[in-house]
This record gives structure tokens, C-alpha cells and sequence, in this order.
């Protein structure tokens, strides 16, 4: 049940340090610090390419998983939301793994997908939370999360879970691949050992966020921007925002925002700029400081040095810990998540049934 908590989605944002760990735990042997997948059907060392296919919040787990797969591997991703990919009439090729990734492992045009992909010669890999589900059946490879149920209809447990496991099946490609070394291996294993420990502390964001709840409240529409996988934890964060509280939220990659969605920046739209410290913050800041020089209102997430050299000027900054730039996404995800719960409660929304939502979607 709920326990001290006033909202299942409350409750499940609070698990997520126990229940990473434990999804953790069944890849990770953190004194080997070695990555280790359940037996494979399939050489992992013969994959070609990864097509990875999903719906919504699962959706973006796996396009921040390309970066991942794409940098650890070197072998290309792609990715397409299950309701389109069958239209593509895609291009089956021997070597191709498609990954699906599902919460409930019953998602009707997820499923509909993987059993195109298998009907064309692919392997099947499935990161699923429901063990007894028809997708953890079916895949040749099922990649568990260990979250647990999941009631609040808006995904968040399950989301960083998806991600841990990803994390990890990255690196494991990577070295099948003879791309990540046992060095490099120690190394991500490790950091992936700290995510607990960080989102702990990101679960401190909260009362800084509760502050900017009730002015964002007001909001007719949101924007979030980031960079690389920051980018799709800004869409995880409009996803969010517009499911639980009906505030119209975009998320755009910091980039583009200059080719048209700038236009529809005024002292009216609040701006949620994704941006930790590492390799993209002087670009993401330059498209935060774009927006403020036509009156938006930014409100930056970032880590304290981030926040030191350009929180000012802003309306709000949310700090969140210093961590390296591989697990930031995991420990993003909990501002993110806070921010939108929040914001619903101001609101007076149905926080854990949203309107027009079910949480498992069988139709096609
Ligand atoms: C968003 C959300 C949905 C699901 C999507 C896929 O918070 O919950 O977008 O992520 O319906 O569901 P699963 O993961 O069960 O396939």
C-alpha cells in the first residue's frame, strides 16, 4: 500500500534507489565489478545492429539507451515508438537484434512489433517488468526489471529500472563487441554501483521543487530542453508534466529550438532547462541563455559547479548531485519526476489516474 505516502507515484519515486539496486543486483557483481546477462539464446558478439522499439515513457528509456549502445558498441541503433514501426515495412537483416522494452510486457503495438521482428529473423531481447507477461514469453532474451508493481499510471519506477538494465546491456554488448575492455568495464560498473547513493540525494530536490510548484501551476504551456540524453529525459519530463497535471509541455533538444519552437518563447513560458555538468553544458546554457534573452522564464536543472557558473539570472535553479555523465540520466530522472508530481498537486489533479489514461494499453 501507499504507507506514508499520499500517491502511489509518490510512493514508487521514493523506491527507486531500493528498487535500481535491486534491478542492479541481478546484472551487476560489484566485486568483480563485471557485468553478467542471463543465458543468451544468440552470440552477443554477432550482433550487427539493435532496432529498438517501445511505447512512450519506455520509449524514451531506449532512446537514452542509444547513446549508450551506440557509443559502448559501435554498432548502429535505431529506434521507432511501436504504434509506426510496422509501417516502415523496416528491413530485416541476419545479425539484427530488436529490443523492446515494456512495463507491462502487454502493450498491444509493442507486442505486435516483436512478433513482426521475430517472424523476420531477429533476435528478440525484451526488457520487461512483468516476468509472467506475453513479451517475457516471447522474447528469445528477456532482460527483467526488478521494480516490482508499479500502480501510479505514470511510469517512474519502472522508467529507471528500464534504464539500469539498459545501462548494463550496454556494456555487456560493448565488451562481446571487444569495445569496452575489462578496464572500461570496471569502471561503468562501478559508477553504476553509485546510482543508489545519488538518487538519494537527488530525492532532496523535492523541497525546492514543491517551492516552484504553484507559479509553474499557473503555466499554459511548459517547455524542457537538453542535449544528447538529456534530450529525451526532456521529453520523459513534458511527457510527464502533460499526463498528471494537463499542462501542454514540449520537450525539444536544446538545439533546435532556434528553428521554431523559440517563437513561442515569452515572459509567459517557463523553460526547464536540462543541463548537469560534462561535455554539452556551454552548449545547452547558450540555448538557456537564447531563451532568457527573450524574456522566458528558465528554471535550470543542473549540479552545483553548473549551477555556480550560470544559475544566475535564472527564475529558479533545482540542484541535483554531481555524477558522471553515464548515469546522469537515472539520477535526472527524479527532479523530473518530482517537478511533474508536484506541479499536479498544485493542480488538484488525479495524480495516479490521470484522466484518459490506462496503464496498460492492449489496443492497438
Ligand atoms: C507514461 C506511461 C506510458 C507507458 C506506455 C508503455 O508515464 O506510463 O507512456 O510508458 O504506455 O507502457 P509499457 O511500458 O507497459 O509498454
Amino acid at each position: 500500500e501507499k504507507g506514508n505516502h499520499r500517491h502511489f507515484m509518490e510512493k514508487e519515486i521514493y523506491e527507486q534507489p531500493i528498487v535500481v539496486a535491486q534491478t542492479l543486483g541481478a546484472y551487476v557483481d560489484p566485486l568483480a565489478e563485471t557485468i553478467s546477462l542471463p543465458p543468451l539464446p544468440f552470440d552477443l558478439a554477432g550482433v550487427k545492429r539493435v532496432q529498438i522499439v517501445a511505447c512512450g515513457t519506455a520509449l524514451l528509456a531506449g532512446q537514452v539507451a542509444t547513446y549508450w549502445l551506440e557509443s559502448l558498441a559501435r554498432i548502429p541503433v535505431q529506434i521507432e515508438n511501436a504504434s509506426e514501426f510496422r509501417y516502415r515495412d523496416p528491413v530485416y537483416e541476419p545479425g539484427g537484434l530488436a529490443l523492446f522494452i515494456s512495463q507491462s510486457g502487454e502493450t498491444a503495438d509493442t507486442l505486435a512489433a516483436l512478433r513482426h521482428a521475430k517472424a523476420g529473423g531477429q533476435h528478440i531481447a525484451a526488457v520487461v517488468n512483468v516476468a509472467s507477461s506475453t513479451m517475457a514469453r516471447e522474447a528469445d532474451l528477456l532482460l527483467p526489471t526488478h521494480a516490482g508493481p508499479e500502480i501510479g499510471v505514470a511510469s517512474t519506477k519502472a522508467f529507471t529500472c528500464q534504464l539500469a538494465v539498459l545501462a548494463a546491456f550496454a556494456i555487456a554488448l560493448g565488451k562481446a563487441k571487444g569495445r569496452v575492455t575489462p578496464v572500461e568495464e570496471a569502471r561503468l560498473v562501478h559508477l553504476l554501483t553509485e546510482i543508489p547513493a545519488a538518487m538519494n540525494e537527488a530525492l532532496k530536490t523535492e523541497e525546492s521543487i514543491h517551492a516552484l510548484a504553484l507559479p509553474l501551476s499557473k503555466a499554459r504551456d511548459i517547455l524542457y530542453i537538453g542535449r544528447g540524453p538529456d534530450y529525451p529525459m526532456a521529453l520523459e519530463g513534458a511527457l510527464k508534466l502533460k499526463e498528471i497535471s494537463y499542462i501542454h509541455a514540449e520537450g525539444y533538444a536544446a538545439g533546435e529550438l532556434k528553428h521554431g519552437p523559440i517563437a513561442l518563447i515569452d515572459e509567459n513560458v517557463p523553460v526547464i532547462v536540462i543541463a548537469p555538468s560534462g561535455p554539452r553544458f556551454e552548449k545547452t546554457v547558450s540555448n538557456m541563455q537564447e531563451v532568457m534573452a527573450r524574456g522566458g522564464l528558465v528554471y535550470l536543472l543542473s549540479d552545483a559547479a553548473g549551477l555556480a557558473e550560470h544559475g544566475a539570472g535564472t527564475a529558479a535553479t533545482i540542484e541535483m548531485p554531481s555524477v558522471d555523465p553515464f548515469i546522469s540520466p537515472l539520477i535526472t530522472a527524479i527532479p523530473v519526476q518530482l517537478l511533474a508530481y508536484h506541479v499536479a498537486l498544485a493542480k488538484g489533479t488525479d495524480v495516479d489516474q490521470p484522466r484518459n489514461l490506462a496503464k496498460s494499453v492492449t489496443v492497438e
